[in-house]
């Protein structure tokens, strides 16, 4: 298929467009590199650098293009930023995706795959997740991909543009290559900081937050291997071009894992000293977030093959430790 990814130069979409490669299809990236990164595609992917906002701009893309499908990644993700900005996520994220439905409309193209995220769930009543589940995001990022997903809903009834949205829990770990991985500037993620900390970049790991109602005091999560979601990507095309159904899927692999057990984890993978601090909690946080992803694999067959905190930092680990300033300036 000849499909438009957007984001893709970013952290899930470059992993995304190298799984799609693979499985034969031709891509074109649309990406602002105000947070993705040119390294991180192949250079012999196609990119238009542009804002997705700017329609004209965005129009002649699918004009040049005759385009099967959309896989729309762009956009903004830090729930802590969303609480301090919220209307720079309402426009970016909101009016990205508003402008490449609308120009799916003009230009006929009818499938769209979407990054959606656990975040729509806030604070759930009952673990693990299901799709179905009470819908309350304590973020404002969490609110947008809600609202997105509510976009998509209103652009199947009125305009028949069918979509499916991955709702990720928590993305992780690298490619097993260690050539693509996470670069986010400044890094607010988990992983990559406590990384960074065991490369003595950063003096000490801050926990956000150690009086939550979970075993150890701190927030519980479901790691997802990068390369799985990637895959998830891939089958979530090939279903949606068969059968044409809007509906949403929880991407994770089932299993919690608290911010102590996945410094412990580091440690063990590294063999560095990880320092630690406790910190007060961070505003949008969540205690527990863990998936059921039984309607993926049911429905796609989608088979995690990382499913070890272990091996998803241990690939993580090889990014990092090889590329200690990520993929440059
Ligand atoms: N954390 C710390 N210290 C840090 C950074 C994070 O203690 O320096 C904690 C957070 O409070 C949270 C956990 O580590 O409890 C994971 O935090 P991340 O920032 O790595 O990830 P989030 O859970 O905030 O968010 C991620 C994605 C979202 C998605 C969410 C769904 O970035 O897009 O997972 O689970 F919505």
């Amino acid at each position: 298929m000849n499909i438009l990814v957007t984001g893709g130069a970013g952290y899930v979409g470059s992993h995304a467009v190298k799984a799609l490669v693979e499985a034969g299809h031709i891509i074109t990236v649309v990406d602002l590199l105000s947070n993705g990164r040119r390294k991180a595609l192949p250079s012999a992917i196609k990119l238009a650098k542009l804002d997705l906002r700017n329609a004209v701009a965005l129009g002649k893309v699918f004009k040049e293009n005759n385009f099967d499908a959309v896989l729309h990644f762009a956009s903004l993700i830090e729930a802590g930023e969303s609480m301090k900005n919220p209307s720079l996520f309402f426009d970016n994220n909101l009016n990205c995706l508003r402008c490449v439905l609308d120009a799916m409309a003009k230009h006929g193209v009818n499938k769209i795959i979407f990054s959606s995220s656990a975040g729509v769930y806030g604070e759930p009543k009952t673990i693990p997740i299901s799709e179905e589940a009470e819908k309350n995001p304590t973020s404002v990022y969490g609110e947008t991909k809600l609202i997105m997903e509510k976009m998509l809903y209103w652009y199947d009834r009125i305009y028949g543009i069918k979509s499916i949205s991955l709702r990720y829990f928590n993305a992780a770990g690298a490619d097993e290559s260690g050539e693509i991985g996470e670069d986010h500037r400044p890094e607010t993620h988990l992983i990559p900081l406590v990384l960074q900390t065991a490369l003595g970049q950063l003096s000490e790991v801050k926990i956000f937050g150690t009086d939550y109602n979970t075993p150890d005091g701190t927030c519980i999560r479901d790691y997802v291997h990068v390369t799985d979601l990637a895959t998830a990507h891939v089958l979530a095309l090939g279903s949606l071009s068969e059968e044409m159904r809007t509906t949403a899927y929880n991407v994770g692999s089932e299993c919690g894992y608290s911010v102590k057990q996945v410094i412990e984890t580091a440690r063990k993978v590294t063999r560095r000293e990880i320092k630690v601090v406790s910190h007060a909690r961070r505003p949008g946080d969540s205690a527990v977030l863990v998936a059921s992803s039984a309607k993926i694999k049911n429905e796609l067959g989608w088979r995690p093959k990382y499913f070890s905190l272990e091996k998803i930092i241990d690939t993580a680990w090889k990014w990092h430790s090889s590329h200690p300033n990520g993929y440059g300036t």
